[in-house]
């Protein structure tokens, strides 16, 4: 019997040495040292041996079965290393190539510019103020002066919501962003401890403005304005002067130009556009300026009494002034954009530029 315990062992771990996969050395097992195995068989005829042999076949048979299992052992490792070192080779990482570039996304490039000019007006002093984008034709047309059939409407073809049963106050989609002077004075005005004697305003006004307009390459029916509103005692055009060639100046450079130019609108007296000199041929007059040297960038004026009365504000005691700008036709200038279309156009080669 010991000779067959040998002989076991002997073809058992020959066997063994040839196996170079998991599945082989699982078949291995089962053959070698699984319950039907030959040495198996060896334990159960145990019962048969006379008392003296029985220690020395039983210490035998259990040596070689420690012995054929921890030859098990160590193919398993041996198979396992030769698995990792062979996906080594296999995946080899160049850390020398370049790394994949992380797409990262941006704000909108009107939002940018919004940011710039809010940002600009904060450090003069200037308040946002969010006003709704829907609102009524009393808001965004009467209280700023305009009256029904006024032919200044004609400058804001009007996108209406609802216009049914709502005489001569259909509500609309705002065409600026001059509604929110109203609603601004109107929370401070109605807030003041003191109804004769109202707190000062400075804000700006921020947000989307829509038009009922044929989209060209230089109009949209949708687009950005920042409103500036300051309203207190004794503010005169002078302050309104001063107040823009500073925000010009923090915006476009500390050498930008500016001029007023004589204008109209119902809700402001005097009335008056502003342009900065081309930043594009420093004045000397290019394509950009339309060979004028001049870019039209805001309107504003002193606020009409009729609309700081609207507002709660005594015109009498008070005074103010306004201006309104578009972040996107800064945008425009800035960078030489020759269609307006592109901003909602979603195309991402324009977006990703800025
Ligand atoms: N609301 C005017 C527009 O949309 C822009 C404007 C002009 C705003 C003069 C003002 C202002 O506050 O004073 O064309």
């Amino acid at each position: 019997m010991l000779d067959k315990l040998n002989e076991i062992e002997k073809a058992a771990l020959e066997s063994l040495s040839s196996i170079s996969d998991q599945a082989a050395l699982d078949a291995w097992r089962v053959a070698n040292v699984g319950r039907s195995s030959p040495l198996m068989g060896i334990f159960s005829e145990f019962g048969k041996l006379s008392k003296e042999q029985k220690p020395v076949v039983g210490s035998a048979a259990n040596r070689v079965k420690a012995a054929l299992e921890s030859a098990e052992e160590g193919k398993s490792k041996e198979l396992k290393i030769a698995t990792l070192a062979k996906s080594l080779a296999e995946e080899k990482l160049d850390v020398t190539l370049p790394g994949r570039t992380v797409k990262v996304g941006k704000l909108h490039p009107t939002t940018q510019q919004l940011r710039r000019v809010l940002d600009i007006l904060a450090e003069m002093g200037f308040q946002v103020y969010t006003s709704r984008e829907v609102e009524t034709d009393e808001m965004n047309f009467q209280m700023l002066n305009f009256p029904p059939h006024h032919p200044a409407r004609d400058m804001q073809d009007t996108f209406f919501v609802e216009a049914d049963n709502r005489g001569d106050n259909p509500i609309l989609m705002r065409t600026h962003t001059s509604p929110g002077q109203i609603r601004a004075m109107r929370d401070a005005s109605r807030a003041a401890t003191d109804p004769l004697n109202p707190p000062s305003i400075r804000i700006a006004l921020p947000g989307m403005c829509f038009r009922y307009e044929q989209i060209t390459a230089r109009s949209e029916i949708q687009f950005n304005q920042v409103e500036g509103l300051a309203v207190g005692r004794n503010i005169t055009f002078a302050d309104l002067k001063g107040t823009l060639a500073d925000f010009v100046r923090r915006m476009f450079g500390e050498g930008a130009r500016l001029r007023f130019r004589a204008s109209y609108f119902p809700f402001t007296e005097p009335s008056a556009e502003v342009d900065v000199e081309c930043f594009v041929c420093g004045g000397v007059g290019c394509q950009v300026c339309k060979n004028s040297g001049w870019l039209e960038i805001l309107g504003c004026g002193m606020v009409h009494p009729v609309v700081l009365q609207n507002g709660g504000y005594d015109p009498k005691v008070y005074s103010g002034f306004a201006f309104g700008m578009g972040p996107e036709r800064q945008l425009m200038l800035r960078n030489k954009i020759n269609d307006i279309r592109y901003f909602w156009g979603n195309d991402v080669r324009f977006l990703e530029q800025f």
